[in-house]
C-alpha cells in the first residue's frame, strides 16, 4: 500500500491542473515575491536564518570538539569549573542587542504594513470567506464598495452590506475569481460568515485570519508583478478545507479594467445569493 502511495500522489496532483503558476524554480525555497512589502519580509527572514545557522554551526562544532578534547581518559582527573563571569556578560549582551535589532525592524515594517492607513486610491475589495470558498465583491465604475457592517453579514448577506447603499449599486462580485491591477494598491475588506478562514498568498507573503463577526479593513498591498497565483485558506476550517483555493490573477491596469466591464453588477443583497454556486468555480 504505502508502496503505491507516492506514484499515485504524483498522479493525482498531475491531473488536477491548477490555475497557478507551477514552480519551475527554487521548489524547495520560498516561492517568488510580487508584493511591494515582501522584500522586507523576505529580507528578515534571511537575516534570522543567517544569524541562527551561523550559531548553530559555531555552537555545535565546539561543543564536538569539547566532548572529543575532553573525554574521559583514565589517569586524568576532571577539571572543576565555576564559570567565567566575563564571557556570560558578552554571550548574553550580543543576543541582546540581535533581539532588540530585529524587533525594532520587525516592528516598523508591521507598523507600514498593517497600522498605517492605505492609500487614497487604492482599488478596495471585499473578500469573505465562507466553507468552502470566496465570495469575492468589486467596485463599479464609482470606485466605491458597500459599506460592510460585521453584524450584517448572513448566508443570503455575505457581504453585510445595506441594499440601499448607493455605492453597492455597481459593485460585481464573482466565486474564487481575483483579479488585481499590477502597480495598484489594493485594500481588501476582509471578513467570514462562518468559521475562521485566513487569506493566504505566498506570493504575496501575506496572510490574515479572517475572524466571523469582523471586517478587516487595514490590509493592503501592491503587486509588482503580473502572474497567476493561488488564494489558499490557512485556517483548518472543516472537511473541504484542503479545496479551499481562490484563482487570483495579477494582470496590467487595461486587462483589469476590461474584465471589471465585463462583469455585471451585484444584484442587491436578497437575491445575491442565487449567483453563489455550490463549489469553487473552476477547481
Ligand atoms: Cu477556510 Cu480553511
Amino acid at each position: 500500500m504505502s508502496k503505491l502511495f507516492i506514484p499515485l500522489a504524483t498522479l493525482l496532483l498531475t491531473l488536477s491542473h491548477s490555475h497557478a503558476e507551477i514552480r519551475q524554480t527554487s521548489v524547495w525555497w520560498l516561492p517568488r515575491n510580487v508584493n511591494m512589502f515582501g522584500h522586507e519580509i523576505d529580507f528578515i527572514f534571511y537575516v534570522i536564518l543567517w544569524i541562527t545557522g551561523i550559531t548553530a554551526v559555531a555552537v555545535f562544532s565546539v561543543m564536538i570538539y569539547f566532548i572529543v578534547k575532553y573525554r574521559a581518559r583514565p589517569g586524568v582527573p576532571a577539571i572543576h569549573s565555576h564559570g567565567n563571569n566575563t564571557l556570560e556578560v558578552i554571550w548574553t549582551t550580543i543576543p541582546v542587542f540581535i533581539f532588540l535589532a530585529l524587533a525594532i525592524y520587525g516592528n516598523e515594517q508591521w507598523t507600514r504594513m498593517r497600522l498605517r492607513t492605505p492609500p487614497a486610491d487604492a482599488l478596495p475589495v471585499a473578500v469573505v470567506g465562507e466553507q468552502f470558498g470566496w465570495n469575492v465583491r468589486y467596485p463599479g465604475p464609482d470606485g466605491k464598495l458597500a459599506k460592510m457592517t460585521a453584524a450584517k453579514v448572513s448566508k443570503e448577506n455575505p457581504f453585510g452590506i445595506d441594499p440601499q447603499d448607493p455605492d453597492g449599486h455597481d459593485d460585481f462580485t464573482t466565486y474564487g475569481e481575483l483579479v488585481f491591477p499590477v502597480g495598484r494598491p489594493v485594500r481588501l475588506y476582509l471578513s467570514s460568515k462562518d468559521v475562521i478562514h485566513a487569506f493566504y498568498v505566498p506570493e504575496f507573503r501575506l496572510y490574515q485570519d479572517m475572524v466571523p463577526g469582523r471586517v478587516y479593513d487595514f490590509v493592503w498591498f501592491k503587486a509588482e508583478a503580473t502572474g497567476y497565483f493561488q488564494l489558499a485558506c490557512n485556517q483548518l476550517c472543516g472537511q473541504g478545507h484542503y479545496k479551499m483555493f481562490g484563482k487570483l490573477s495579477v494582470v496590467p491596469e487595461p486587462e483589469y479594467e476590461a474584465w471589471a466591464k465585463g462583469k455585471a453588477p451585484a444584484a442587491t443583497a436578497s437575491s445575491e445569493s442565487s449567483s453563489t454556486p455550490v463549489a469553487v468555480a473552476g477547481r
